[in-house]
């Protein structure tokens, strides 16, 4: 048994993971590259990757006995907590910053979740989090162990759906870490189990040039990350100034020979825009990062014109243009 959830009375699924690895057919050309997919996570329940870990989380809690939850979360995590909560039936307090897209706030509300919105980035949301107390279990990224036993199926699933062998490069658009970690595990439980051998991809986190505490943390060669003060990107989901694992985040790009790579916030928009029209995938902001930052990484021969890479579109667009 892989997953924590014991009892299947608590396992609040409505049919997350799973989701296709698109093998690209005019995106990888235009980049040069031979083999590229995306592991399409906008076609989770509520169009996002943190539907994995937050319904992992939430089923385990309930399990432990949780009565309530809380999160600080600039969007996607806020959905994915108001969702499963309400699976569960369970209150769910939501603290966002201010100038996350309405969309977000609206579809928490609708499930029954309780939101607050709070000046500043995640950082200041999870302070007022803080600040407000309540007896709730905090499902803040990375400071309880469920969410990322969720984001390891990413491994297993792209493990499994290249036929147990794995590709030389994963790109991940990174904020608190939880897609580099819970991959990082979830690849170490696939060799323990002998499905893989002791070959890694190389691990890279993407970052907004807005805000890029892991990639200075990567340039410095440093173990842990300092906080980067007053950042400012329309991908809202990578605006964490000071990720809590740092030190796991740093682990996964050292211990992999990946790195860490900065995109100017200009080729957001553009971005999306490119993938849309020659794939067909409809990406958000910070998976646009992703792909940027990709791009980059073939430019500074980083990333080989004939190795197999794999992004992560981490969720839909589609609420930001809304907004
Ligand atoms: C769509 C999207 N992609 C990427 C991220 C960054 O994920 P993590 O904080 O796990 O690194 C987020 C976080 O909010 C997000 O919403």
């Amino acid at each position: 048994m892989v997953l924590p959830v014991i009892s299947p009375s608590f396992v609040f699924s409505l049919g997350e993971g799973w989701t296709p690895l698109v093998l690209t057919r005019r995106l990888g050309t235009h980049y040069g590259l031979r083999m590229l997919r995306v592991k399409d996570e906008s076609r989770n329940p509520t169009l996002s990757f943190k539907d994995r870990g937050l319904c992992v989380a939430i089923s385990k809690h309930a399990e432990l006995g949780s009565t309530a939850f809380a999160i600080p979360s600039a969007g996607n995590a806020a959905v994915s907590t108001s969702t499963y909560s309400a699976v569960g039936g369970i209150p769910a307090y939501i603290f966002m910053p201010e100038d996350t897209p309405r969309p977000f706030f609206e579809d928490c509300q609708m499930y029954g979740a309780i939101t607050t919105s709070n000046p500043g980035s995640i950082s200041d949301s999870a302070a007022a989090m803080r600040e407000k107390g309540g007896k709730w279990t905090d499902l803040s990224t990375t400071k309880e162990p469920y969410r990322i036993e969720g984001k390891k199926t990413l491994a297993f699933e792209i493990a499994e759906q290249m036929g147990w062998s794995l590709p030389d490069a994963i790109v991940c658009p990174t904020g608190g870490g939880t897609a580099l970690i819970g991959i990082w595990k979830g690849l170490d439980e696939l060799e323990a189990v002998g499905l893989i051998g002791r070959q890694r991809p190389r691990m890279y986190a993407a970052q907004s040039g807005g805000c890029a505490p892991v990639v200075r943390a990567f340039e410095t060669g440093a173990d842990t990350i300092e906080p980067w003060l007053n950042g400012e990107t329309k991908a809202f989901g990578l605006r964490v100034p000071s990720p809590f694992a740092g030190r796991l985040i740093m682990h996964a790009l050292y211990r992999s020979s990946g790195g860490a790579v900065a995109v100017a916030e200009h080729e957001i928009a553009s971005t999306m825009s490119l993938i849309a029209k020659l794939e067909g995938l409809d990406v958000c902001p910070e998976a646009a990062v992703g792909f940027a930052g990709l791009s980059n990484l073939i430019e500074s021969g980083q990333v080989d014109y004939d190795e197999e890479v794999v992004v992560l579109n981490t969720g839909s667009g589609v609420k930001y243009r809304q907004a």
